[in-house]
Order: structure tokens, then C-alpha cells, then sequence
């Protein structure tokens, strides 16, 4: 696919596999991520009817591309890992040290459709335990299909964007996701943000690529660093409680001993 320079080639072939590409702004983002890898793997999706079209682009981010997608004309979101932008020295480190993922082999592939079935895994776990993430729906390789969080195919706005009606609750309900995740789900998610909660009449969690689970080396500094990231966006909107109390409360005191350690 590299050499696909004006793309015929890509078109061609993406006719030939049944994937029907909606929209024209999605075309021109094909080189960087539509590589051969990438067209299998919508190829077996489309094939297994889990996606019958790809359709415009909803954001392009450090790792991944997030597009527009029908299943069953509904609307769905796809999101792409790219195999030659993905940090996958990265990747590595939270996968490794993940009993789950445990054995999985360092080359870049492997790493990185690790990283799409962790993300799926995550979802799915958060999804059960009651936690508001978009639904998982299916995973190939490095492409991973969930829930749409929008209307219209106009996606939920990242909760920075959004004059909030009540901030104090939206705060309460975020502390009540994370400690949701980390008791039931018993995850933490890692890299929770105003930029990874999306507002559709309540706060959405998304991006669990990264979560690890409570035995993780890191799970700690990771919780507490999305609850310090989490007082800090709603600091400015409301009142926000002391971050050792919300330790406390998410985890129950369960990891109270490390919180004596210096690097958090
Ligand atoms: N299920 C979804 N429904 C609607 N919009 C979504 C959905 N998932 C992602 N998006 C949009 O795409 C953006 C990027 O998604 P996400 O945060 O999962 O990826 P990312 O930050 O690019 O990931 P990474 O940091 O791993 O590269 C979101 O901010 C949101 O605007
Ligand atoms: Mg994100």
C-alpha cells in the first residue's frame, strides 16, 4: 500500500474485499492507515458482518484513527490502530506487566494487536460492570469495533468542550466511574482525562487501551493520577475533594501503604 500513490490501486482493492468506503475525507487518510495489515483485518470484519462500510473520519490521534462505520445500518465507531505510527515501545510496558497479556510475544504486530483485544477486554469488563463506555462489538487485528457515542453521526463532545448543567454531579458520577471500574470492573483505566470522557446527557468513558488491571506494578500511580487529573479539570467548576480521601474511597484503603511512596 505504500507505493499507492493515487490511491486506484487502494480503491480497487477495497472493491475487491467488499469494504465500501463512504466518504471522501476518509480516502485521503487511507495511505497512513489503511495498509495491508489493516485492509485484512476490515476485510474479516466486513466478511464476518460484523461492518458493512467505513465512513468519515472522527478524529486522528497519537495512535489511533477513529472513524464512522454502519453495521446493520446502524451507526458504529471504528477504531484503527496504526501498525507503523503505533508507540509500541509504549504499548510494551502497560501489556507486560498485565497478567493477562503476559506472554505475548515483543514484535511490533504482536504488540499492537495485543493492544486492540486489551482495549476490547476493557471495554467489555467496564461495560458489564455497569460502568457507561461504549459497547464493544468486535475486534480484528488492529481494528476494534464498538458503540457509537453520538447522534446523527455527530459525536459526543469530550467533556472539555461542554458548558456542564450540573458540574458538582458530573464530578461525583466521574469519582463514581472510577471506583465502579476499579471495584467491579477492577480496573484502572490510566489515562483518564477531560479528553477521554465524552458527554452524551452524562459523562462517557472512552480510550481503555491502556487500563490495567488492579494487580498491574503501576495500577496505583495510575489511579492516582487519573484522580488527580480529574480534580484538576472540575477544580475550576466545582468543589473537589481531597485526593487521599478519594483514594480511600475508590479502593476502599486497599492500596493506602503505597500511597507513602515518594513518586506519587
Ligand atoms: N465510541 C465513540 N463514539 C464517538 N466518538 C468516539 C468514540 N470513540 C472515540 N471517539 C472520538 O475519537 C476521539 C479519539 O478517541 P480515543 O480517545 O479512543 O483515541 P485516541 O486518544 O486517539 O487514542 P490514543 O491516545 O490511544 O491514540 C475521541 O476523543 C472522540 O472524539
Ligand atoms: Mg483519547
Amino acid at each position: 500500500m505504500s507505493k499507492d500513490r493515487d490511491g486506484r490501486e487502494f480503491d480497487r482493492k477495497l472493491e475487491e474485499l467488499g469494504v465500501r468506503i463512504k466518504d471522501e475525507d476518509t480516502r485521503k487518510v487511507r495511505g497512513e492507515v489503511f495498509d495491508e495489515v489493516t485492509l485484512l483485518a476490515l476485510y474479516r470484519l466486513v466478511h464476518k458482518k460484523k461492518l458493512s462500510a467505513v465512513g468519515g473520519s472522527l478524529s486522528t490521534g497519537k495512535e489511533a484513527n477513529v472513524f464512522l462505520g454502519e453495521r446493520n445500518e446502524k451507526t458504529v465507531a471504528i477504531k484503527i490502530y496504526r501498525m507503523r505510527t503505533a508507540n509500541f515501545k509504549a504499548m510494551a510496558d502497560y501489556i507486560l506487566g498485565d497478567p493477562r497479556f503476559a506472554s505475548v510475544r515483543r514484535t511490533r504486530k504482536d504488540i499492537v494487536f495485543t493492544w486492540t483485544r486489551k482495549e476490547f477486554a476493557n471495554l467489555k469488563r467496564a461495560y458489564e460492570a455497569g460502568v457507561p463506555v461504549p459497547e464493544p462489538y468486535a475486534f480484528d487485528r488492529n481494528i476494534l469495533i464498538m458503540e457509537f457515542l453520538g447522534e446523527d453521526e455527530v459525536p459526543a463532545p469530550q467533556i472539555r468542550y461542554v458548558d456542564l448543567p450540573d458540574p458538582e454531579a458530573t464530578y461525583r458520577e466521574v469519582i463514581g466511574c472510577i471506583k465502579t471500574l476499579y471495584q467491579e470492573a477492577r480496573l484502572v483505566h490510566g489515562d483518564l482525562s477531560e479528553f477521554n470522557i465524552l458527554w452524551m446527557d452524562r459523562p462517557y468513558i472512552i480510550d481503555m487501551g491502556q487500563a490495567v488491571t488492579r494487580e498491574h506494578p503501576n495500577a496505583g500511580t495510575f489511579l492516582i493520577r487519573d484522580i488527580r487529573n480529574v480534580n484538576r479539570f472540575f477544580s475550576s467548576l466545582c468543589e473537589v475533594e481531597d485526593e487521599d480521601m478519594l483514594m480511600d474511597e475508590v479502593t476502599g484503603g486497599a492500596i493506602r501503604p503505597l500511597r507513602e511512596k515518594k513518586d506519587w
